[in-house]
């Protein structure tokens, strides 16, 4: 074991992205209020973005018990691409990083701020490197993962899908037949439903399966893991991963548990931290809106789409009749970058708003907003129960096909168009989950939903007493 100075140093490493950077920060942002010391891991490129959007900075740096420590992401520095494949970004860290992280994770005496030793490694389960110098090390490691639970629990069980013959499907497979070996999804999951590596893999030596088997082979190892979820959405499914890993913490919606300890007027500001810059005109829009009568469109921050099927969409909404302000990432369409708005959509301007990047979490909480078509990221699905939004779902890749059968078909507050980008399906869920009898069917669970994720975080909730719980546990494995 390395040497332990008695206090409780946690150092926090995400994969390098949107959808894990700002959610840790949120768990660094709740560590220090529980007077953790932390240091937080970022790769030099992802650090520079920090710089660039945040205004904030600077102070986080000057706080006592935090700070920051950047290493290469071991791409050339004049790699100027919007989006990397974040496989090629994965191996990149693990074999170009492993001696910088190291260095980080030395003994006291050899720290330049005379920091004590790290005593607890939160690693992200999507970054093998971050937990396996640690492992190496012999620091005690959490495992964090950005995936909603019903994710992480059947990616959990794909070596056994793959050792009871259900992956790789058969030649020719029904895509919509039931999944068999996902304890408790049995009744619903369909093998379209499963990760989308699933469906190309043709033999089990295929790449991305194996990727993910060892990966899993990994988590199996996890003493303790952490999920940005709550009991009142996937308590049956935590339970199934509590009889594999049975210290396992449920503590979201994160950004609503920073809230409730903000609402306290006792905290600093990590949570105002971007990794892009927002346009809030689109707030100002949203302002002149009528209650409940606009669709949010994101597609998160990695998923692509074709030019076809943003036409579709496109076409899909503008035929809704329904006002929209849509997230157009200028690296959205396939192959073009820098690309806007296409040419169709300006005679559709005074419906429509769009914009690069919005400030989603408050776009969601905005009366205007009447539902979101979304790639079911976990975060934006979580932002979207939080918020009592109902959603479409257009999931595109890996969990995405998971949380979208959950947000239709168990906990009913959305719909799911999956593999069927076509302008009339587009145009009759719009339909469906903003006007048609089933809107309201779909808001009332959604606010329900959204009632019992509050009560979660607030004191008392599931979800604060097991923050204090996972704060006692690094207490413990620190002293
Ligand atoms: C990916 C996966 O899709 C996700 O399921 C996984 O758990 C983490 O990595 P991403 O595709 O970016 O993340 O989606 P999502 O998890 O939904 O995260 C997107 C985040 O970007 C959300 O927190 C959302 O609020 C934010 N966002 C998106 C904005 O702030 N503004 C925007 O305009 C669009």
């Amino acid at each position: 074991m390395a040497e332990v100075a008695g206090e409780p140093h946690v150092l926090i490493f995400p994969f390098p992205a949107q959808g894990h950077v700002p959610t840790m920060l949120k768990l660094a942002e709740l560590f220090l209020l529980a007077g953790l010391r932390i240091t937080f891991i970022n790769t030099e490129r992802i650090h520079r973005r920090l710089l660039l959007n945040s205004p904030t900075l600077p102070p986080l740096a000057r706080l006592p018990r935090f700070r920051f420590r950047t290493i290469p992401d071991g791409l050339p520095e004049d790699d100027r691409r919007a989006s990397v494949p974040l496989q090629e970004l994965e191996e990149s860290i693990r074999t170009r990083s492993r001696e910088p992280y190291r260095d980080l994770l030395a003994p006291a005496g050899r720290d330049p701020d005379e920091w004590p030793s790290v005593t607890c490694v939160v690693a992200d389960g999507s970054l093998p490197l971050s937990w396996e110098v640690a492992e190496e090390v012999g620091i005690p490691v959490i495992f964090f993962r950005t995936s909603s639970a019903c994710a992480f629990w059947a990616y959990y069980r794909i070596p056994d899908l793959i050792k009871g013959g259900e992956i790789p499907f058969p030649e020719e497979a029904d895509w919509d037949e039931k999944v068999r070996g996902v304890p408790g999804m049995e009744s619903f999951l369909r093998r379209r439903d499963l990760p989308s590596f699933c469906r190309n893999a043709k033999t089990t030596s295929d790449r991305g399966l194996q990727s993910v088997d060892n990966a899993t082979a990994s988590t199996r190892r996890a003493r303790a893991l952490i999920l940005n979820t709550f009991e009142s959405l996937e308590g049956p499914v935590l339970s199934h991963i509590r009889s594999a890993i049975p210290i396992t913490y449920a503590l979201g919606p994160l950004h609503l548990l920073v809230k409730t300890f903000e609402n306290g007027g006792s905290f600093v500001t990590i949570n105002s931290v971007r990794l892009s810059q927002e346009d809030r005109s689109c707030m100002t829009w949203l302002d002149s809106q009528p209650p409940r009568s606009v669709v949010y469109v994101s597609f998160g921050s990695v998923a692509v789409m074709s030019r076809e099927e943003l036409m579709e969409f496109w076409h899909g909404l503008v035929d809704s009749g329904e006002r929209f302000l849509w997230v157009l990432r200028s690296d959205l369409v396939e192959g073009k970058t820098g690309e806007a708005v296409p040419a169709e959509a300006e005679g559709t301007r005074e419906r429509g708003c769009i914009v690069g990047w919005a400030p989603q979490e408050e776009v969601l909480s905005h009366p205007a907003v009447g539902c979101f078509l979304t790639h079911s990221g976990w975060n934006s699905t979580l932002e979207s129960v939080s918020a009592g939004v109902p959603m479409i779902c257009w999931p595109c890749f890996a969990d995405q096909q998971i949380n979208s059968r959950f947000v239709s078909d168990v906990w009913r507050i959305g719909a799911d168009m999956k593999d069927k980008c076509e302008r009339s399906i587009v145009e009759k869920m719009v339909r469906d989950v903003m006007v048609r009898e089933r809107a309201e069917r779909l808001r009332t669970s959604a606010m329900e939903m959204a009632e019992l994720a509050r009560r979660s975080v607030a004191k008392g909730g599931s979800s604060y007493r097991d923050y204090w719980s996972l704060v006692e546990h690094i207490r413990a494995i620190s002293s």
